[in-house]
């Protein structure tokens, strides 16, 4: 077989945040997958062939690109963000460990790209500082009582959150559950960030506290941060959480 797959991300905003080895994988493809809004933010190139489709049909999506992949093409596949966070990465993985024996011998490569949660905290200064944990709210792909166990533990551990999929149309209650939730465990006065469209022409921050929080303003373009105990507040302009903590 002489095609390959390459898993690409497009970061969260704008083409300065792909990376270079991301614009070389895209000059080089005969064929690129992906959801539609992240398809719509390429042009392209001579002889290229563009796959747009639905975003709940992402092993359908997956099979697709191994089968191209399996018929010699160079194909990539795309994701916002990081491809392995909550995107298509995964997705490529399933459908090879439940497909064809034969992908398992394609020449398939993951490229790391700039996730949200990156572009939020840089924007915010350095929440990231110290230990953190990632959680998607989204309950389509796993039950609500797991989002909610995982919340106390992240709570429990005082962690800093980085929240992705806090709500969209078809999800607008899971965020208010969540942080009901988080008001029984945390502090009144912990940090919260509602981080919208980072990067793009619409960016919109909101610096609060969990008492004061109006979880309505999040969808799905939003990522929400919650500080840990030591995360702390210069101003009404940064915030950081330190490298030392006691
Ligand atoms: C399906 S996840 C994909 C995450 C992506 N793979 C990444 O690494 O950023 C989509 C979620 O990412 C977050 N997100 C993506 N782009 C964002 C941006 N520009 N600003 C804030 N959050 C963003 C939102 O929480 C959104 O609901």
């Amino acid at each position: 077989m002489t095609g390959r797959l390459d898993i690409v991300g497009l970061g969260p905003g704008p083409r300065r945040w792909f990376t270079l080895e991301t614009e070389e994988i895209l000059a080089g493809a005969s064929d690129v997958i992906g959801y539609h809004s992240y398809i719509d933010r390429l042009e392209p190139l001579a002889g290229q062939v563009f796959h747009g489709s639905d975003n709940r049909v992402e092993i359908d999506r997956a099979r697709f690109a191994l089968e191209l992949a399996a018929s010699g093409k160079k194909v990539a596949v795309i994701s916002g963000g990081d491809p392995g966070i909550f995107a298509m990465a995964a997705a490529v993985f399933e459908a090879v460990e439940q497909g064809d024996r034969s992908w398992r011998d394609l020449d398939i490569t993951v490229h790391p790209g700039v996730s949200a949660m990156l572009a939020a905290a840089a924007r915010l200064g350095a929440p990231l500082g110290h230990d953190f944990c990632v959680l998607s709210l989204s309950d389509n792909l796993k039950p609500w009582s797991l989002v909610e166990k995982r919340l106390r533990a992240a709570a429990g551990g005082d962690y800093v959150m980085a929240i992705y999929n806090p709500a969209s149309k078809a999800r607008p209650r899971q965020i208010h559950d969540a942080f009901e939730l988080l008001r029984e465990l945390r502090p009144a006065n912990s940090i919260v960030v509602f981080a919208r469209a980072i990067g793009r022409e619409d960016e919109q921050v909101t610096l609060t506290n969990l008492a004061e929080a109006d979880p309505s303003i999040a969808d799905m373009s939003t990522l929400v941060l919650i500080g840990s105990s030591a995360t702390r507040r210069i101003d009404e302009r940064w915030i950081y959480t330190p490298r030392g903590f006691s």
